[in-house]
């Protein structure tokens, strides 16, 4: 088998409290590849559905990775990518993770699974790099893991799939794009040691909530006092989607990753739905368009599908 076609899942990072730490993948949206293996050391991207993504591969979310691995094979081989982009470049639910994550586990299978997870996470971080100036895993672990993550460090990787109880989320997508490295240059250098406190208690306590499945105490944890005080000035509506979405029963939620994307958790879909309604009113009346999603926590990471699936 020289030709493969996967599915990229979207990644809610940070998830509120957990800057660069925390990480879930989504059921919907997702982006689908297709990869295949090339005799030649050549990496050759074409990108579909009008995203003008770069095609020299080291300036490329998918291509930065798959160098960094033919560096490591050290033999000649090559990959073909076809990029079905659905996940909307600078949206702020792991745009770039998706290609990035999807192109090395494609790439991994196609070469008989050399490489481990952590390996595939580790080659992956270089199209993030590329994305947004700086390593980071906490869309790439989720994408590629499944489930939520915690990134305990990058350097060494330290990786620990988080259990969750079922969890709905709902996702507003404002049509305007943040650009993650200009949503990080403006970011304080440092922090006061309280924020610090309160952040460290929130993030170990919605590690805890999730794995005690219980609702309340995530509800509670999902507090930023570091990073959405300073990001959320980037996204028109957000103190009014937030508490408005909390008064309609969502256990909480926030920016997702570097925005402009906002996630609400909720118990059951039903809540999730009503969320929704609430985003779609308030942006309706800033008149400005927008997306949504109803969904949940995907489990799988980046999928392997049969070579012959539909597109
Ligand atoms: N942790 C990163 C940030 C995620 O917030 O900048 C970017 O998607």
């Amino acid at each position: 088998m020289n030709e493969i076609i996967i599915k990229c899942p979207a990644t809610v990072a940070n998830l509120v409290c957990g800057f660069d730490v925390l990480g879930m993948a989504l059921e919907e949206p997702y982006d689908i590849m297709e990869v295949s293996l090339l005799d030649e050391p050549v990496i050759r991207i074409t990108s579909k559905d009008g995203f003008p993504l770069p095609s020299d591969p080291a300036l490329n979310t998918a291509g930065a990775p798959l160098l960094a691995m033919q560096e490591e094979l050290g033999r000649p081989v090559g990959f073909g990518l076809v990029i079905h982009k659905k996940i909307k470049p600078g949206s702020g639910v792991g745009s770039s993770a998706a290609s990035a994550a999807g192109a090395v586990v494609a790439a991994n299978h196609l070469l008989g699974n050399i490489f481990s997870k952590e390996d595939m996470v580790r080659f992956a971080m270089f199209g993030e790099k590329v994305a947004s100036g700086v390593k980071h895993a906490d869309n790439i672990a989720p994408c590629i893991y499944g489930g939520i993550t915690l990134i305990r460090s990058i350097f060494p990787l330290d990786i620990i799939s988080i259990p969750a109880p079922l969890l709905h989320v709902t996702v507003v997508h404002p049509q305007i794009e943040v650009r993650t490295s200009d949503a990080r240059q403006i970011l304080r250098k440092e922090v006061l040691l309280k924020d610090a406190i309160r952040q460290w208690g929130n993030i170990a306590g919605l590690v805890a909530g999730f794995m005690k499945n219980d609702y309340e105490l995530i509800g509670r944890s999902l507090e930023d006092v570091i990073i959405e005080p300073v990001r959320s000035m980037l996204i028109p509506g957000f103190d009014q989607v937030k508490s408005q979405c909390k008064e309609a029963g969502a256990l909480g939620g926030g920016i997702s990753g570097s925005g402009p994307s906002i996630f609400m958790l909720s118990k059951d879909r039903h809540t999730a739905a009503a969320v929704e309604q609430v985003m779609k009113t308030i942006y309706d009346q800033i008149g400005l368009d927008y997306h949504t999603y109803v969904t949940t926590i995907n489990h799988e990471g980046v999928k392997i599908l049969s070579p012959h699936a539909l597109l």
